[in-house]
């Protein structure tokens, strides 16, 4: 008797919820929405995965990820708005004016990767930033379903030079520009996970995709370990040593580090907040989705946008449970800031990790080194 009336409350109770969200079907006859103005994401992912990422945490779905940083964080409270509107697509939209700023290096190729769907896609630039950016993510192994809120305006003026951090920015200059911006240290660490499938083609000389760690296609915990390791000071710095700005070379060869990422690693605001993710990938997942969220509204009221996370593939799921020191490291090579235990981490069997190089020239970085 009991039974029966817990199953019936239960039938009654999923017809209910079954009816308040009644989906709408899509032009495209393959895809239904909870809301119309979600459709156009639907066909947005397909042609994003089929035809820009190839549905891999490559170059171009990095490319894509950064992307929404350099266009959000064209924002500043103290400014006003005249400086910039945040997540607004002035990054696509004013293309020639946002590029002189050299923090912009290389964001060329992910604007030019993306721009032409606007003119095939109804999606305003700022949308198409964001949304192909949790479109990449969920590329990579590992990483969280990221939200996305459609309906940000187009922008209308272009961000002001100078308000995208720099890796050799000090970092109090970094914070203080963050903090303008509406996000704390905590918070940029948070949106540093990125870094763990990040690589530069840009930094240095006649090298390009030099990764930021040694799993730059696996959304893991290792650039939280890695960057804290200081190199095997028994051996001489590789020739293209990768680390020219921070005084020792690297535990991995091959790798290279930003003194950006370096000096946050370090930082007494942010020792903590870095290392509490080396070993903890849902911790990570979480803190990177919710950065990512704030991130992503940058300059909006979020309450106006519509929620079309639906519209974003689920992420592959993480390859790998624990972060291990590379082979030819461990615990001695590790610089702690942190007053806290640093986890105890097993090390890789073998000869000393050397990531091969990607020389200037070749074609397709995103299979680069092969
Ligand atoms: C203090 C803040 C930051 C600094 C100074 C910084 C700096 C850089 C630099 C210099 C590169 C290499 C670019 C190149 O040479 O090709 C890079 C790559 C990258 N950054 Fe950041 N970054 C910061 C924050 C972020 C944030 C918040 C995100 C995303 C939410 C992000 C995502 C990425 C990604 C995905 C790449 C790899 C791009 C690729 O592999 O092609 N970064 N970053
Ligand atoms: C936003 O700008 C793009 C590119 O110019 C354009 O195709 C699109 O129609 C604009 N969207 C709105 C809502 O103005
Ligand atoms: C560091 O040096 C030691 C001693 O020479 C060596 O056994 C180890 O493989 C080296 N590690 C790296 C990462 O080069």
């Amino acid at each position: 008797m009991v039974f029966k009336l817990t199953v019936g409350l239960l039938a009654l109770a999923l017809s209910v919820s079954a009816a308040s969200i009644k989906r709408v079907a899509c032009p495209d006859g393959k895809h239904t929405a909870t809301n119309a103005a979600c459709c156009v994401f639907f066909s947005l992912a397909d042609e994003l995965q089929t035809n820009k990422f190839d549905s891999q945490c490559a170059e171009d779905a990095h490319e894509a990820l950064r992307l929404t940083f350099h266009d959000a964080i064209g924002f500043s409270k103290t400014g006003g708005p005249s400086q910039g509107g945040g997540a607004d697509g002035s990054v696509i939209l004013f293309e020639t004016i946002e590029l002189m700023d050299p923090a912009n290096n290389g964001i060329d190729d992910a604007i030019d990767n993306l721009k032409p769907l606007l003119e095939t896609f109804d999606v305003t630039a700022g949308d198409l930033v964001q949304f192909a950016g949790a479109v990449a993510v969920s590329n990579c192994p590992g990483a969280p379903r990221l939200q996305f809120l459609a309906g940000r305006p187009n922008a209308t003026v272009p961000a002001a030079l100078g308000l995208v951090p720099k890796p050799e920015d000090n970092v109090n200059k970094i914070f203080a520009r963050m903090g303008d911006a509406g996000f704390s240290p905590t918070d940029l660490v948070h949106l540093l996970v990125s870094h763990t499938v990040a690589r530069s083609d840009t930094l240095i000389d006649n090298r390009q995709a030099v990764p930021f760690d040694t799993t730059p296609f696996t959304f893991d915990t290792q650039v939280f370990l890695e960057v804290l390791l200081k190199g095997n000071e028994t051996l001489p710095p590789a020739s293209g040593e990768a680390d020219a700005q921070v005084p020792n070379p690297l535990a991995v060869q091959g790798a290279m580090r930003l003194q950006s990422d370096f000096a946050i690693a370090h930082d007494s605001q942010t020792a903590c907040a870095w290392q509490e993710m080396i070993n903890n990938q849902q911790l990570m997942m979480n803190n990177f989705q919710q950065a990512m969220a704030k991130l992503a509204v940058t300059g909006h009221d979020a309450s106006k946008l519509i929620d079309c996370s639906e519209a974003v593939p689920i992420p592959q799921p993480a390859v790998k449970k624990a972060a291990t020191f590379p082979a030819g490291t461990g615990p001695k090579l590790v610089q702690q800031s942190c007053p806290q235990p640093f986890p105890v981490l097993k090390t890789d069997p073998g000869a000393p990790t050397t990531i091969p190089e990607c020389i200037d020239g070749d074609t397709n970085l995103n299979d680069c080194p092969s």
